[in-house]
Formats: structure tokens, C-alpha cells, sequence
């Protein structure tokens, strides 16, 4: 969305997604506020109850809206921050970072493009956990080697994915001529291939290690 960012009084106003669960009402208000007064639009995608609730849900929620490309970035708050985040990176594109203090805060978005922060109410104070919000959101991404690195995160996918998706770069760049594309995709279909024979393997050995442990233990049941 960098593109789409607007200046005002010489800042880039962003538009950002927050979310949290039971665990970090206050905390949530207080940075939706402090957000606000740097200029920045900020979406609520709750909760906005103190009743209990699953982190899951509003990770997912803020991850879906930044992936989508209609928010900049996002802000995740929970217990520890930890929850929240593991959610969120399930969903593709998303690199969101755990952060409890400035430095970490600057880094994830210097070296890792990381487009969701993520923190705990349970773990920070509120003057810490404004300042990691203020160091995440003005810090700049470097690109370079770190550019490559993110590349590499985004190729880490399922085996039936990535065989699909490299099928896909395949038939691309044939149609367009772009051989290297077509060969890549030839590449990452194989690996696809095999990532899924490795799972399907890995998976029925242990399927049949926990059948022998069964067994196992119904046989020392009776003879005991
Ligand atoms: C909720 O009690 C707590 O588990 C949650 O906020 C978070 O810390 C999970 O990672």
C-alpha cells in the first residue's frame, strides 16, 4: 500500500488495522489514540470487550485486512503479544513481529518488512509499548540483502501449494515467453512434488509408529 500513502505536515499518513483480544482493551485505546495523534488513520477491528474471547480470531482479522492491501500496516495486542502474531502469520503475506522493546521494533521493519507489530499488554507498559509502536511505525525498510531473505519467506509453502503455484509460473512464462519464469516454475513444481512425497512419507511413518505404540501398550496391558 506504500503507494497509496498521502504527506501531511511533512508525514506519511498511513492506514493502519488494530486488534486485540480481551487481554488488551485499555491498552489497545490508549495506542489507537496515540497513533491518531501522530496523524495516522487507524482501523478497530476489536474487541472492545473485557469478556473472554480467542486471540485467533482478531489476528486473523487485522492479517486479512493488511493483506489485502487496504491498510499499511497493522498493530496486534494481546497477553504477550505471542498468540495474537502466530495467528496472524498464518495468512499469506503477513510477517507479523513480536516486539517488547524499541530496538526489536525499528529492526522488524528495517530488516524484515514486517507488516504487522505485535505486543503484550500483560508485557509492556503503556509509555514502552508507545514507543515501540512509534519506533516500528518510523522506521524504514532497508531492501537490499533483506529483500532477497523476505523472498526466501515467502517461498516457504505448502508442497501442493508451491506445486501449484510453480505450475502457474510455468504455463506464464510460456504464454509470455519468459523462459526463466517457465524454468523457475518447472523447478519450484518439482520441489513441490517432492515436499508433498516427504510429508505424505513423514506422516505414515508416524502413523504407523503411533499404531506399534498402541499395540504396544494394549499387549504389556494384559501381560501385566
Ligand atoms: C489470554 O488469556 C492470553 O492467553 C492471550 O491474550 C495471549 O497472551 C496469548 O498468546
Amino acid at each position: 500500500r506504500q503507494r497509496q500513502m498521502c504527506i501531511r505536515d511533512s508525514i506519511y499518513i498511513m492506514k493502519i488495522a488494530i486488534g486485540n483480544d480481551h487481554a488488551a482493551v485499555e491498552l489497545k485505546k490508549t495506542i489507537m489514540e496515540y497513533v491518531e495523534s501522530m496523524g495516522h488513520e487507524v482501523t478497530n477491528f476489536g474487541t472492545d470487550s473485557s469478556e473472554s474471547c480467542n486471540y485467533p480470531e482478531y489476528g486473523e482479522k487485522v492479517a486479512n485486512a493488511v493483506a489485502s492491501g487496504e491498510f499499511d500496516c497493522g498493530i496486534l495486542i494481546c497477553g504477550t503479544g505471542v498468540g495474537i502474531s502466530i495467528a496472524a502469520n498464518k495468512v499469506n503475506g503477513i510477517r507479523a513481529a513480536v516486539c517488547s522493546d524499541t530496538a526489536t521494533a525499528r529492526l522488524v521493519k528495517q530488516h524484515n518488512n514486517a507488516n504487522i507489530i505485535a505486543f503484550g499488554e500483560r508485557i509492556v507498559g503503556v509509555e514502552l509499548a508507545k514507543d515501540i509502536v512509534k519506533a516500528y511505525l518510523t522506521a524504514e525498510f532497508e531492501g537490499g540483502r533483506h529483500a532477497k531473505r523476505i523472498a526466501m519467506i515467502s517461498d516457504i509453502i505448502g508442497g501442493i501449494i508451491k506445486t501449484l503455484s510453480g505450475l502457474l509460473d510455468f504455463l506464464t512464462g510460456i504464454f509470455t515467453g519468459n523462459w526463466d519464469k517457465a524454468w523457475g516454475g518447472i523447478k519450484k513444481a518439482f520441489n513441490g512434488v517432492w515436499e508433498t512425497m516427504e510429508g505424505v512419507a513423514k506422516g505414515t511413518i508416524n502413523i504407523l509408529i503411533d499404531g506399534i505404540n498402541m499395540l504396544w501398550g494394549g499387549v504389556y496391558n494384559v501381560v501385566k
